[in-house]
């Protein structure tokens, strides 16, 4: 299993945190990142929900291209769905299902993690 970061390293649900340089700035809402997930390496952004910890490639299912146009914010203006910032596709937190936009019914590719001691591990 590969270390990815520490829970509180991914802002906290509704709030802003710190990024993986640790620079603290309000302006996030989810933490970007690259993994190495089967030989390649990927773009990945993790968010806090429901007490929890999800993970997904930052690819969006209509087109491939990253989601978000600004570092470290991939969520709705009201913070409940994660968001294409390209054509505005909306989708679930908890299963990456997009349920309005171009690419509806479609999911985005969850990363498999576990949590150990406060630790986001890549499995
Ligand atoms: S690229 Fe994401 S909705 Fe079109």
């Amino acid at each position: 299993m590969t270390f990815i970061c520490y829970i509180n390293d991914i802002p906290e649900e509704e709030q802003a945190s710190v990024n993986l340089s640790n620079s603290i700035d309000d302006k996030f809402n989810c933490l970007e990142t690259e993994l190495d997930i089967n030989g390649q390496t990927k773009p990945v952004f993790l968010l806090r929900h429901n007490g929890g910890v999800k993970a997904y490639i930052n690819a969006c299912p209509h087109t491939g291209a990253k989601l978000n146009w600004q570092e470290g914010l991939f969520l709705d203006s009201e913070k409940h769905y994660i968001q294409c910032s390209i054509h505005g596709a909306l989708f679930e937190k908890e299963s990456g299902l997009c349920i309005h936009g171009p690419c509806a019914q479609q999911h985005l590719s969850q990363v498999d993690i576990i949590i150990e001691n406060e630790k986001v591990l890549l499995k």
